[in-house]
């Protein structure tokens, strides 16, 4: 086998949520670049159109479904709609996340504590259920959880984003173990400081972003394809023994 034969994904069914812009856009591109077809998740069905288009356009395979992940109906339709049409799955990524409140962890209030529980916990676990079930049905599959640096020291001002990172790194070991035996690898990727639109408080905040500079070992931010990669790997034959690992990727933040 070529070292090339590694990475391909020729023949996957993958599903990417997060997936309309930044660092899931990045990751449905490159997995359908090497072969996989890939579902391109977000709320608004239109932005995920945008992908999928680029990717055809490209010569790749991609489709857009609209999933709010916070909402279980809509977790239940993007299964039944790839069950009718695919049969299977090979490929999740768990990437969409909110981090509605930025603020003093007292002053934390209800509405925000359960959207950001609800998207990136009880989202990425139902997700993560539903999932797996089907890849049970076909001898396995990769499933890769988009997590954060926060997981390992909480960001300030970033409370209950940090907390619900830090649970979706249990989460992944927790499916690891459960799952394993079925053929399934869940792993995580723990994105440092990247350019998107999610992060864009800390652009904006000239000295918040110089604080950050100053600790980044490799004294810049990363751009959203440079946590693709990562991806990947562990989707791929090229990880076939890695599971339950959380891949930090933060220029050596958190050295
Ligand atoms: N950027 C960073 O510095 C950084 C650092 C560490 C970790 N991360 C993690 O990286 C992941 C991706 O973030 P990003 O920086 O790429 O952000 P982004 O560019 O703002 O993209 C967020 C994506 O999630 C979708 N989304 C938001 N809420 C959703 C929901 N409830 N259901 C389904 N889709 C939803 C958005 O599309 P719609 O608006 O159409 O739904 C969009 O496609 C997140 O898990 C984030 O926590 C980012």
């Amino acid at each position: 086998m070529g070292t090339t034969d590694l990475f391909d994904l020729d023949g996957k069914v993958a599903l990417v949520t997060g997936a309309s812009r930044g660092i899931g856009e990045e990751i449905a591109r490159l997995l359908a670049q090497q072969g996989a077809h890939v579902i391109v998740s977000s709320r608004k069905r239109e932005d995920c159109e945008a992908v999928a288009n680029a990717i055809r356009e490209a010569g790749g395979s991609a489709e857009a479904h609209a999933c709010h992940v916070g909402r279980l109906d809509d977790i239940h339709a993007i299964f039944e709609h790839v069950r009718a049409r695919h049969g299977r799955l090979d490929i999740l990524v768990n990437n969409a996340a909110a981090n509605p409140y930025f603020g003093h962890i007292l002053d934390t209030d209800l509405t925000s504590f359960e959207k950001t529980v609800e998207v990136n916990l009880r989202g990425y676990f139902f997700m993560s259920v539903e999932a797996g079930k089907l890849m049970r049905e076909h001898g396995g599959g990769a499933i890769v959880n988009t997590a954060s640096v926060n997981a390992l020291q909480p960001g300030d001002r970033q409370g209950i984003y940090s907390i619900t990172k830090a649970a979706v790194v249990n989460m992944t070991r927790a499916f690891a173990k459960e799952c394993g035996p079925l053929g399934i690898r869940v792993n995580a990727l723990l994105p440092g400081l990247t350019k998107t639109k999610f992060a864009g408080a800390l652009f904006e905040d000239e000295a918040l972003y110089q604080s950050w500079m100053a600790q980044i070992p490799l004294r810049r931010h990363a751009e959203p394809r440079e946590m693709a990669g990562t991806v990947l790997y562990l989707v791929s034959d090229a990880s076939s023994y890695t599971n339950g690992e959380c891949i930090v990727v933060d220029g050596g933040l958190t050295i």
